[in-house]
């Protein structure tokens, strides 16, 4: 192991905390993380030394404040691997990325009678804004199915796409399935025939090295609060050649180069789609939870969650009635499951009196609960700070849960 897992606990000052007495036992990562001393520090400093509304006054703090947060743009741009810092547009999360690119790419593209295809796995925010969409102008969603380990069938894509066809939005790894989709295969297909594609990468950006040029995306979305960073910020990647031709996904201050009662003109990328004053602090700490990752390593952490996601599978497989959702070789660190017999809301609750954190419902993904036939999972999801011990201790705990029942 590569990584220094005690020393980088020690940076995650709420996991030094015991629940009902226990230990705490946090594995409801895909959920949101936990946040290292350094990004709640960055938070503090931003209200304490340098904060000011950005972009528009001519004061020392201002200009820190705009220095900070437009740094986190270039790191953010970093990361991805992003052409220019332009593409880089900070919004609350990704569900208000897609919203943005639902709105504006539809008004921009999309005619009555046009299709986006959309996954079987996808989370609801990867799903409504293209059905609120669909609504307004009169296009249609297509579904692209999964099978029962989780995969999507992308052999079956060619069949879906016609000539209508003008995008495709599908998670790069799902929340549910711990699935890593062929996203880059999957552009390659969608750009063969002129049509664009978003990917959510709300569970990849921590996870996996992302290189939106590699991949080809035409949209890549995703959220802080996911990537050890603060709550209320997001990124949206786009092509420039795409941004340009959207319109404004909302109206207000920063987004403007010049307003008339008789028309207003819009500012250029990436302030023509950051209206109003954004999540300061949360941006500027971004940048700090940015830099924590990139000195963990993405691959480094890649690789310790995956030992944990094997070692936890063959444990959880020994447990009889025990069914894990999402079999592919291509996976990232979540597992979800039920066990026979036993409700997921209960094996959740009773958990969490071990002072173990999982997550239980249907993780905002209800088509993926149909094609399974069920109304939940448990769903334990990990980071690169979690450990085997903690494994051990939750197999441990979920065996008398069941036992109880
Ligand atoms: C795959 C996926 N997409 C989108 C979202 C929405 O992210 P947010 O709530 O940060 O906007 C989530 C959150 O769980 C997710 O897992």
């Amino acid at each position: 192991m590569i990584l220094d897992i005690d020393k980088i606990r020690l940076d995650f000052p709420i996991l030094q905390q015991k629940i009902y007495k226990r230990p705490l036992v946090y594995f409801d990562n895909a959920a949101t993380t936990q946040r290292p001393q350094q990004v709640i520090d960055a938070l503090t400093r931003t209200y304490t030394e340098y904060y000011g509304n950005i972009h528009r006054a001519a004061h020392f703090l201002a200009d820190k404040a705009t220095e900070a947060y437009e740094q986190t743009r270039d790191k953010a741009r970093e990361l991805i691997n992003a052409e220019n810092r332009e593409q880089i547009i900070f919004t609350k999360g990704t569900t208000e990325s897609i919203n943005l690119v639902a709105f504006s790419f539809g008004e921009a593209f999309i005619q009555g009678g046009d299709e986006i295809i959309v996954s079987e796995m996808e989370h609801h925010s990867n799903i409504v804004p293209w059905q609120l969409m669909a609504g307004r102008k009169g296009a249609k969603i297509v579904m692209l199915p999964i099978d029962d380990e989780g995969r999507l069938q992308i052999e079956n894509l060619d069949s879906l796409i016609t000539d209508r066809t003008k995008l495709i939005a599908v998670t790069h790894v799902s929340n549910v399935l711990g699935t890593i989709n062929p996203v880059k295969k999957i552009a390659q297909i969608a750009h063969s025939k002129g049509i664009r594609i978003l990917i959510d990468g709300a569970q990849a950006a921590a996870h996996l090295r992302i290189d939106v040029q590699d991949l080809d995306a035409d949209f890549y979305t995703f959220s802080a609060h996911k990537m050890y960073g603060p709550n209320g910020v997001g990124v949206l990647y786009g092509k420039k050649e795409l941004l340009e031709k959207m319109s404004p996904y909302q109206g207000g201050g920063e987004m403007i180069s010049e307003v008339k009662f008789a028309g207003t003109t819009y500012n250029d990328l990436p302030y023509k789609f950051e209206a109003g004053t954004p999540n300061i602090s949360g941006v500027i700490a971004f940048g700090a939870a940015i830099d924590y990752l990139q000195q963990t390593g993405i691959e480094n952490a890649a690789a310790w969650e995956t030992e944990l996601l094997n070692y936890a599978t063959d444990q959880l497989l020994t447990i009889p009635g025990l069914r894990i959702y999402g079999t592919q070789a291509e996976k990232s660190g979540v597992i979800s499951f039920n066990v026979e017999g036993v409700h997921f809301f209960d094996l959740g609750t009773m958990l969490d009196k071990f002072g173990i954190a999982v997550r239980t419902g249907h993780h905002c993904a209800d088509p993926l609960m149909d094609h399974f036939g069920i109304q939940g999972t448990v769903r334990a999801s990990f980071a690169f700070y979690n450990t085997k011990e903690e494994i051990d201790v939750f197999v441990d705990a979920l065996k008398k849960v069941i036992a109880m029942f």
